[in-house]
């Protein structure tokens, strides 16, 4: 081990999974005590050199070297050996456990025979409270948000002594408030001189916390920069190849016809509380109607109730002129709904199944898929490839298991799926919610070309530039109801964001 060596030296790593050369002779050296960024399209091979680095996957070719001493992990363990932890994508927490069970689970503190309790709660308690990371070792973990689970993951990886962290997209689960605590935290650990691997999409996010970043585009390194020295202009280029171009702004729809009315809509939830309060709206044929609201003031609910996930408890919806108020959700989308979710994973796709079948998920029944009782494999198979190509799924093939899929990716496949279902109103939740850049440019595209085809889209967004660059109209909900509406080309975040606070009730806003 040598006194001036990098805390983290990579030399020539490669693999390749079928079909896909994940990392191509990659190298990177990250200093000890650095926040060091590595960005990338999805598919780009963070996850992968991420996971090489924890010991999970084996590469193909290549060196590693910790503070100069060159390694070889065939697990995680030998890389908790040598002072690394790593905080996953999905978290790898036990539910039913507390918080200081899940941190001490296999380093337990003893008294003789048995598991010292008392010890791990104080010992979660001192190193919790060092960083200022606010969790109570007490908590049951099924209890708690995602930003606590992923500062509990953050202790877990302290315990063992970690001296570098690993953060595979930490920020893609957070909202901004919560993502501007974690960057306390990175700020405070990198001042103990913890250094941190922080993978990331977002721009500003690198400029805001990083000291350095490296860029990977398709398993290469296109750049190893400075953050100080470089600009997001400078890094989006190098990630996609391409300078950012700004999304047009849509021309009004041409429709008049009213694809979706809403008529008087309320939601109760269990506790007999109103969530979603008469709301009344339409969307028109080659519209695109934007709804904007801060998360918890009833949007979910309203998406709930069209879907048909939640039932409504007064008013009307009606499709194409029939009442779908009423309708299971299977019959919605027969009546021409299509439902892009926000979260993916839990209810837009099976993680455990392949690709072709994911595409296929609730539209089994299609004539075109059906021979009778059996499904048509060459043609549902031929559909896969074709959904693959048109919509730049990164995917070895159309057999992968989708679990292995990165998140934009994941995105891009339920998207595609969602989309070329002949649907008239498309519900889209969050479409774009962590994608990369050139994704989102690519799906905003997508919706802009649904739209023109004459259809209507329900866009519900947090990221109010999208909702502005977008939306023909949009209307703004503020504790579950419609508070305002605007034309989306004479109105901006600011005026919006008014209405979401509920600025307007407090007087700041007058007519
Ligand atoms: N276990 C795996 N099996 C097959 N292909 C994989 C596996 N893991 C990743 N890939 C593929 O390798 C490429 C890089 O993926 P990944 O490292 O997850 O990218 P990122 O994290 O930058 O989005 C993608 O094309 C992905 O589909
Ligand atoms: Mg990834």
């Amino acid at each position: 081990m040598s006194v001036n060596a990098p805390e983290l030296e990579l030399r020539g790593i490669t693999k390749r999974f079928p079909g896909v050369l994940a990392n191509d002779r990659i190298d990177l050296t990250v200093k000890t005590g650095a926040i060091h960024a590595i960005v990338g399209e999805n598919g780009a091979g963070k996850t992968t050199l991420m996971s090489i680095l924890y010991g999970l996957v084996q590469p193909d070719q290549g060196e590693i070297r910790v503070r100069g001493e060159l390694v070889r992990f065939s697990s995680a363990l030998d890389a908790i050996g040598a002072g690394l932890g790593m905080v996953h994508q999905a978290f790898k927490l036990f539910p039913t456990l507390t918080v200081a069970e899940n941190v001490v689970y296999r380093n337990e503190p003893k008294k003789g025979w048995f598991i010292d309790r008392d010890a791990a709660e104080a010992g979660v308690r001192k190193l919790a409270d060092s960083f200022g990371l606010g969790i109570d070792p007490k908590a049951r973990v099924e209890d708690l948000p995602v930003g606590v689970l992923q500062r509990v993951e953050i202790v877990k990886a302290l315990y063992r002594d970690a001296r570098v962290l690993i953060l595979d997209e930490p920020t893609a689960v957070l909202a901004p408030q919560e993502r501007d605590g974690l960057f306390v935290i990175m700020r405070r650990l990198k001042a103990a001189g913890r250094t941190i691997l922080f993978v990331t999409h977002k721009l500003n996010e690198v400029m805001a916390v990083s000291d350095r970043v490296t860029v990977l585009r398709s398993g290469r390194v296109m750049a190893d920069l400075k953050t100080s020295e470089t600009s997001p202009k400078a890094i989006s280029k190098l990630m996609t190849g391409r300078d950012i171009e700004a999304v047009a702004r849509p021309s009004l729809g041409n429709g008049g016809e009213h694809l979706l009315r809403v008529n008087d809509l309320g939601v109760v939830d269990d506790a007999g509380l109103v969530r979603l309060d008469r709301v009344s709206f339409e969307v028109q044929a080659g519209e695109i109607l934007g709804i904007a609201a801060v998360a918890g003031n009833g949007q979910s609910e309203l998406i709930d109730a069209l879907t048909g996930l939640k039932p409504a408890s007064s008013g009307s919806i009606s499709l194409n002129g029939v009442d779908i108020t009423q309708a299971e959700p299977a019959q919605r989308r027969l009546a021409g709904l299509a439902y892009v979710p926000e979260d993916r994973h839990r209810v837009g796709t099976a993680a455990g199944g392949e690709v072709w079948s994911n595409l296929l998920m609730g539209y089994q029944r299609t004539p075109k898929f059906r021979r009778g009782r059996w499904l048509r494999g060459t043609a549902v198979k031929e559909h896969a490839r074709e959904l693959i190509a048109q919509y730049d799924v990164r995917v070895g093939s159309e057999n992968t298991l989708v679990g292995t899929l990165s998140g934009g990716n994941l995105q891009k496949l339920v998207v595609a799926r969602e989309m070329t279902h002949p649907a008239e109103l498309l519900i889209a939740d969050q479409p774009t919610r962590g994608v990369d850049i050139g994704a989102i440019q690519f799906l905003h595209r997508r919706l802009l070309e649904y739209r023109d085809q004459g259809r209507g889209i329900l866009l519900i967004s947090a990221e109010l530039s999208e909702l502005l660059a977008l939306s023909n109209r949009i209307l703004v909900m503020y504790e579950g109801r419609i508070v305002a509406e605007f034309d989306a080309a004479s109105t901006d975040e600011a005026e919006l964001g008014i209405y979401m606070t509920g600025g307007h009730l407090a007087g700041a806003v007058h007519g």
